[in-house]
């Protein structure tokens, strides 16, 4: 299960490797012209889904474009079969890549930054933090995965480092800024 799947470029290529995959997006503009055959407009906070239907549920930068990752979290765990793997990477908000599209200028303030983006571009910028932009932090996500109790963390890593990807997630403080994409693998307990 692709969950905030955009346009469902990774749906499309799970389906080329062999998967049953399926694109569950809730923004329509998001799907594009051709999303793959059989996309569902769903929200990923209350799935079309009975429990433990899916194998892998995947979710690639979406945690930071909800307002309760929490809850986000424990519907993909809900539709994961117990034993099932969970994958979910997510831009937090200290990372060089934090402020999206006025990155890296939400160092010295979200408002500055897209207030800067568009005085440069003449256009408004898509992100606004609170609103479809969330200030999701490594330690906390991490403290809130290791204290649930249906899950467990298999892998916690930075998602793009070719070297040190787990060890650089381990350093308090400076893995908020050189993680730059946090990578979480996660297997479903059973109920
Ligand atoms: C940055 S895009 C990521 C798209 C794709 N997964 C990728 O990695 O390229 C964020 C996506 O999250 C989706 N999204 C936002 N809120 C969501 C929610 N509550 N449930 C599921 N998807 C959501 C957006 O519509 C958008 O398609």
């Amino acid at each position: 299960m692709d969950v905030g799947g955009g346009g469902g470029y990774f749906t499309s290529e799970f389906r080329r490797r062999g998967a049953q995959a399926y694109l569950f997006e809730p923004d329509i503009r998001e799907l594009g012209e051709k999303p793959p055959e059989g996309a569902v407009i769903a929200d990923g906070y209350l799935l079309p889904l009975s429990d433990g239907v899916a194998d892998v549920t995947f979710s690639s930068n979406v945690l930071e474009h909800v307002a309760d990752p929490e809850t986000f979290l424990s519907e993909l765990a809900r539709v994961t079969r117990p034993g099932g793997l969970i994958y979910v990477s997510f831009t937090n908000w200290l990372s060089p890549w934090g402020g999206h599209e006025w990155a890296p200028w939400h160092y010295f303030g979200a408002e500055r930054a897209r207030a800067r983006y568009r005085r440069r571009t003449g256009r408004s910028a898509k992100h606004t933090l609170g609103e479809n932009l969330f200030a999701v932090h490594i330690g906390t996500t991490l403290r809130q995965v290791r204290a649930r109790d249906d899950v467990t963390v298999v892998s916690a890593r930075s998602r793009y480092w070719p070297f040190l990807a787990e060890t650089v997630v381990k350093a308090p403080g400076i893995r908020e800024l050189a993680t730059w994409n946090l990578l979480l693998i996660l297997r479903r307990c059973p109920p």
